[in-house]
């Protein structure tokens, strides 16, 4: 493949992530929801997930002082939502308002799950070495919800700059995982 070269400020845009995710928190009474497409998995079992929040977003305060999140994985039917939340801050806005979502108690913890979104993760800040680095929370899955009705769940995938990959089909290949 004949490859040109490319620039490092944009390397982010070609490993592209899992899908963007909507993160709630709550603190102070106040729930508070933002767009997130940085994130990896660490570890099966418990589930451990790394995400990156900027200390710019209101959403960074609350992660650090509650300890306390749900990762919610919408569908691109919520491609608008996403984008908005992405775009307001929490300081200003009630963001469940403004984009017309709608909360629902979790289990384990103080910030509410999006009842639009394909799956709920509950977790809680169990590391944050990397925070005053990186920004980098490492979050144990507690309770996980998700809609079995979805075999297909066409999540959205941020390719940067506005531009985002839809998921498709899924296809079986041979593998030692069962
Ligand atoms: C598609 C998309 C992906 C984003 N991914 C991240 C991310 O991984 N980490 C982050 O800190 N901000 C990310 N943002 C930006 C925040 O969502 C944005 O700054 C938001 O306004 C923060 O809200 P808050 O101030 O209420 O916390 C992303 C925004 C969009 C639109």
């Amino acid at each position: 493949m004949p490859k040109r070269s490319f620039p490092l400020s944009r390397v982010y845009r070609l490993l592209e992530p899992g899908p963007v995710v909507l993160l709630t928190t709550s603190r102070k009474g106040r729930d508070n929801v933002m767009t997130q497409s940085w994130h990896t998995m660490l570890e099966f079992e418990p589930p451990l997930v790394a995400m990156v929040v900027s200390n710019r977003n209101y959403s960074f305060d609350a992660l650090r002082t509650t300890r306390e999140c749900v990762i919610n994985v919408p569908t691109a039917k919520l491609a608008k939502e996403i984008v908005g939340c992405g775009n307001t801050s929490g300081r200003k806005t009630d963001k469940f308002e403004r984009f017309g979502l709608t909360r629902k108690s979790a289990s384990e913890v103080a910030a509410p799950l999006i009842d639009e979104c394909w799956a709920s993760l509950e977790g809680r800040v169990v590391d944050t070495r990397m925070v005053e680095k990186y920004g980098l929370f490492v979050i144990e899955v507690v309770k996980a919800w998700v809609d079995a009705s979805l075999k297909n769940p066409r999540t959205l995938h941020h390719r940067g700059m506005g531009l985002f990959m839809i998921a498709g089909e899924s296809v079986k290949l041979p593998s030692r995982m069962k």
